[in-house]
């Protein structure tokens, strides 16, 4: 292939080339980035303040891609991962990396993301929240099994790193795995690339096949430690109420739903999920008359909405967040406070970007008093945050 033009008019260098690199940070899907010639270079498993010799393995107009061939200076937080499968496995990207520097890089890339998407916003971002476990923190896996062969699949691959461990699962879990590997031995199915194992709320550990008649268990929070504090923070920030209505969208099986309707026990509680396993669990435990959860999609709920100022919106979307239609009807429709609760930081990033792009047209006061980022997923670059705005009188 020929070499391309970057933007500034420099020649980027060939595919296969070597050139060396000083990786100045870590991005959003886990890679270091460096800059040559004024271009952007993603390289995976690069730790910050490292200069590697690395190989350019994706050229594109405004960036580019390179995989490590040799550090020449190590990063001072680059470490030995604690798993001796990680340089393999495609499950962690960041066990090269010590947890404080994780830490930092997170709280980081969560305030930059919002900043490039939303320029002038002035908010309190307050201190990381740590994880109070960085390893044995999760309670829900999909091991793979294929040929006689139980693990995980290898980075952008399809082939299986064995291990009869992970370090971020809880021994609950992984000490079943010699009887699942035993299980799907027997079980001789098509599916088993698509095991699932997890602790239920009772506390014994289920494993099955997700198939595409059935989802599994559905969403539950993987890191049961932090959700606690997460829990903690999203009722200390909704504040005292009282509220007319307390809503949860993408309430799940009713994580936040159920702890709210204990806070608010004069307001009307109202759950919004689209998977129906996680309704029908949710509404087997509800016993309070004010409780009502709508299996639907959040987008098509909020048609038909009638959410007012005496109200409280919890939101805790996918990675993909909300739609420019629910944050502009949200916005429009003036709960005295939302709390936005986001597994994706550029999707956060995005909707404030919808919301206050739609209070600003509507002349509404509305502020995103405070922002914290969670460190729920530790070892990998995935992180949560949590957002509180609220009308600002
Ligand atoms: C990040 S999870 C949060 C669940 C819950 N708040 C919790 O803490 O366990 C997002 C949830 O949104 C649900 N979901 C995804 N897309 C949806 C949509 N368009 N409308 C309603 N719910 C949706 C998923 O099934 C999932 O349960």
């Amino acid at each position: 292939m020929s070499a391309k033009s970057n933007q500034r008019g420099a020649k980027a260098p060939l595919l296969g080339s070597k050139i060396k690199l000083n990786i100045e940070k870590l991005a959003i899907g886990g890679a270091g980035v460096a800059r040559h010639e004024g271009m952007v270079v993603f390289v995976p498993q690069a730790a910050p303040n490292e200069e590697i010799l690395a190989e350019i393995t994706l050229v594109k107009k405004n960036f580019m891609e390179a995989r490590v061939v040799e550090i020449l200076t190590a990063s001072p937080h680059r470490r030995e991962p604690p798993c001796p499968v990680a340089h393999t496995c495609g499950g962690c990207n960041w066990q090269h990396i010590t947890e404080e520097e994780q830490r930092r890089q997170k709280h980081t890339l969560v305030l930059e993301t919002i900043k490039k998407f939303n320029r002038d916003l002035e908010f309190n971002y307050l201190p990381i929240q740590p994880s109070p476990r960085v390893l044995r923190y999760r309670n829900r896996i999909q091991p793979k099994f294929k040929n006689g062969r139980f693990g995980f699949f290898a980075r952008n691959s399809h082939q299986i790193v064995e291990t009869m461990d992970c370090l971020i699962t809880e021994e609950t879990l992984t000490d079943k795995f010699a009887e699942v590997k035993a299980w799907a031995e027997k079980k001789n199915a098509k599916d088993l690339q698509r095991l699932e194992m997890y602790i239920a709320e009772e506390g014994d550990v289920r494993y099955g096949l997700i198939t595409d008649e059935d989802d599994g268990i559905g969403f539950s929070q993987v890191n049961r430690f932090q959700n606690e504090d997460l829990l903690r923070t999203a009722l200390d920030w909704a504040g005292d109420g009282p509220y007319k209505k307390v809503y949860d969208l993408y309430a799940g099986a009713g994580n936040f739903t159920f702890p709210l309707a204990a806070k608010y026990a004069g307001s009307e509680i109202i759950g919004v999920e689209l998977n129906p396993k996680l309704v029908e669990r949710a509404r087997s435990k509800i016993t309070d008359k004010r409780m009502t959860y709508f299996m639907s999609d959040v987008e098509t709920y909020m048609r038909r909405a009638s959410i007012g100022k005496d109200d409280l919106v919890v939101l805790d979307p996918p990675r993909a967040g909300a739609s420019e239609y629910t944050m502009q009807t949200l916005a429009a429709a003036q709960p005295r406070k939302i709390i936005y609760i986001s597994c994706h930081p550029v999707s956060l990033a995005r909707d404030l970007n919808w919301f206050f792009a739609q209070t600003q047209k509507l002349g509404i006061k509305y502020k995103l008093d405070r922002v914290q980022t969670f460190e729920m997923f530790p070892q990998t670059d995935h992180v949560e945050t949590i957002a509180e705005l609220r009308v600002d009188s």
